[in-house]
């Protein structure tokens, strides 16, 4: 596993080799979606949210705190409910959670008795494979996201880089249409959290799958995006919607690119300035 992101770019790379996993991805629609939580659903946390994310793409959500950045994400996920509007995958419409949207929340949630292939393999097992094939389907995942020698470990063992990998291919093991990532390198180092994005990106670049990725770091979102989602302060809805056409793979030094910086200063005012409104909103709850 190459740590350093490769010199090669996501078509190129998707679907090569015999064995790999066959690689999906889906086209995401909100649809004048809104969502009401709390007691008796009173409070409108998303405000007839309208979106599409074509196939493959890969989006990130910036917002401050509070603006509904996972009920969006949770949404998707199907465990939220929504009050109004659709959303769907390729068309069919979501009400549940399902194997075609992989998970990965900012805490691993892995399970602790079982040892990191079996966290893996438990998906594909769960969705009817044979033991054997879920294991294959387990090494082969493990060993894009490098932790090949670490099949037999259990999670305790692990370090907190590590254990967020084993998420991600335990995500990825349904072959997912949709990965969805909840500040998933939040609780990380700066060296480890760059180290992950390029494990992320190396892994995007051969499924192909569509992500929709939640953070709060402008720089991770610029190095990582298609695209930037930047939602406003309560309620939540989308303010601005902005192309990242920076040309992949990046580089660790892509901060220092004009383009990057005018992406940044641009979130970097929508950020302040909903920070501040959210801050008053929420003083005044
Ligand atoms: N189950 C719930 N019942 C009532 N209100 C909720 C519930 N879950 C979330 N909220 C409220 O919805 C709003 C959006 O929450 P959400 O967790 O989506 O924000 P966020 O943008 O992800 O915030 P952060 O950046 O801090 O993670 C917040 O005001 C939160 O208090
Ligand atoms: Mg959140």
């Amino acid at each position: 596993m190459n740590l350093h992101h490769r010199a090669s770019t996501a078509p190129e790379r998707r679907g090569a080799g015999p064995e790999m996993l066959e690689p999906r991805s889906g086209n995401v629609s909100f649809q004048e979606v809104t969502v009401r939580l709390g007691v008796r659903a009173q409070r409108l946390i998303l405000d007839r949210i309208s979106l599409n994310i074509p196939s493959g793409q890969f989006v990130c959500v910036l917002g401050p705190s509070g603006c509904g950045k996972s009920t969006l994400l949770n949404a998707l996920a199907g465990f939220v409910m929504t009050s109004g509007g659709r959303i769907a995958v390729d068309g069919d419409t979501i009400t549940t959670p399902g194997a075609d949207r992989g998970v990965v929340f900012q805490e691993p949630t892995l399970f602790p008795w079982k040892t990191v292939l079996a966290n893996v393999s438990l998906g594909p097992l769960l969705a009817g494979a044979a033991s054997n094939e879920a294991e294959r389907i387990g090494r082969k995942l493990l060993g894009r996201v490098g932790l090949s020698s670490r099949c037999e470990s259990f999670p305790k063992h692990l370090s907190g880089g590590m254990q967020q990998r084993v998420g991600i291919a335990r995500a990825l093991a349904n072959n997912p249409r949709v990965l969805l990532m909840d500040e998933p390198f939040g609780a990380l180092d700066a060296q480890i959290r760059s180290m992950m994005q390029h494990v992320l990106l190396d892994v995007w670049a051969e499924v192909g799958v569509t992500v929709l990725f939640v953070t709060h770091d402008i720089d991770e979102a610029i190095t990582l995006g298609d695209r930037i989602l930047i939602m406003g302060a309560s309620p939540g809805r989308i303010i601005d919607d902005i192309a990242v056409p920076i040309a992949r793979p990046r580089a660790d030094d892509v901060i220092f690119l004009p383009e990057f910086n005018h992406i940044k200063r641009r979130c970097f005012d929508h950020i302040r300035r909903e920070s501040i409104s959210a801050f008053a909103q929420q003083d005044e709850v």
